[in-house]
């Protein structure tokens, strides 16, 4: 269908308007924020939205550690960022989300090297990937986007306490108002009949998770000096569609390239909502173009307190939390 010529004209019109509606809403992060003496970890930073939000950090002077899966591109990651800044207290830390032990060890080594923990940047997630069970017996894409983060972020809450007033910046997005959680499971993979759908549900529930959790975080630490806030980038040409199908993937690049917004863009509010001096002491929302915008109608869900807490207690067995380590949050 998409494929006659009406049908193709009208998807490119489409598309224009978005690419319109995306230059005039991007909104640009003027905050002059000096981050000297801060230290800020970036997930995900060796590409995209998290790679500019590395690179703005530096730029304003903090210890910036790349926390990523792939050591070489950190590497060079890291490289880029001290050539272009000049900052070279840039530092990288190998983290793969799909492994508890890994989240371990990666903070382990934090705990060894760093005295603070300024900001921390949850930025780094998967879209599309097929019903697997990681070595941790879990849904590997819940792992990837939510359980994954969510113990590490768990676990640097002592570090974060010490070096108030932080910020915890989750990096979400507004695919997340598609889930169909199973409360009692959520490992379930979601039966949509087409592979493609369950996928889509699957990462809908993860972002969903994610949101819950981080509001149940938010009044857990409410006067605690450490904020946690939630955004929406915009629709960002990134690495996201990797793991989608071959040819899906050629030609959703191409029209990323053409009609969405470049990394670059899509970092501001991250940035934002990381350093600037406007929202100092907001916890708990949702930002969108670096302000604080609505949840949409159909994502009631994300402010159920009760399926929060439900989420929260189930959460922490998931990722075998110790009574010790309960005790420190
Ligand atoms: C690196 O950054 C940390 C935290 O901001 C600071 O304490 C330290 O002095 C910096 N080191 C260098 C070599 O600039
Ligand atoms: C998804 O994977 C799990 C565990 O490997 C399996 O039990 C389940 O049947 C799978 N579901 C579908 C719909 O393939
Ligand atoms: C967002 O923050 C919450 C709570 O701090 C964390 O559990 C969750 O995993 C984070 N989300 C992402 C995508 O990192
Ligand atoms: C959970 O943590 C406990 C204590 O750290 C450990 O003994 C146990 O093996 C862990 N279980 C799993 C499934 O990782």
């Amino acid at each position: 269908m998409v494929f006659c010529l009406p049908g193709f004209i009208l998807v490119i019109i489409l598309l224009l308007i978005l690419k319109i509606f995306q230059k005039f809403s991007t909104a640009w992060d003027h905050s002059q924020t000096c981050l000297v003496g801060k230290t800020a970890i970036v997930t995900g930073a060796n590409t995209g939205i998290g790679y500019h939000t590395a690179l703005d950090f530096a730029k304003r002077g903090a210890r910036v550690i790349l926390a990523c899966r792939n050591k070489e591109k950190a590497e060079k990651a890291k490289h880029k960022i001290i050539e272009q800044t000049g900052n070279s207290n840039v530092t990288i830390g190998v983290v793969d989300f799909a492994s508890l032990a890994s989240v371990r060890a990666f903070v382990r080594q934090i705990k060894e090297t760093e005295d603070r923990l300024d900001i921390l940047v949850n930025n780094a997630g998967a879209l599309s990937i097929p019903n697997c069970t990681t070595d941790d017996g879990l849904n590997l894409l819940m792992q990837t986007n939510y359980f994954g983060p969510t113990l590490l972020t768990l676990l640097l809450i002592d570090l974060l306490k010490k070096s108030t007033p932080s910020r915890i910046v989750n990096v979400s997005s507004i695919g997340g108002h598609l889930p169909k959680l199973d409360s009692n499971d959520l490992n379930a993979w979601p039966r949509m009949g087409i592979d493609l759908f369950s996928r889509g549900v699957n990462y809908g529930n993860s972002k969903l998770c994610t949101t819950l959790f981080t509001n149940e975080l938010a009044r857990r630490l409410s006067g605690s000096g450490v904020t946690v806030n939630s955004l929406h980038p915009g629709f960002v040409k990134t690495e996201i569609t990797r793991g989608i199908p071959y040819i899906l993937k050629v030609i959703s690049d191409v029209f990323l390239d053409l009609f969405f917004k470049s990394p670059e863009e899509g970092a501001q509010t991250s940035i934002y909502v990381a350093v600037s001096k406007d929202i100092e002491g907001v916890t708990g929302e949702y930002f969108e173009n670096c302000k604080i915008a609505w949840l949409p109608p159909m994502s009631q869900l994300a402010r159920d307190e009760k399926l929060a807490r439900k989420v929260w207690d189930k959460t922490e067995k998931y990722i075998n939390l110790t009574a010790e380590e309960k005790r420190l949050l």
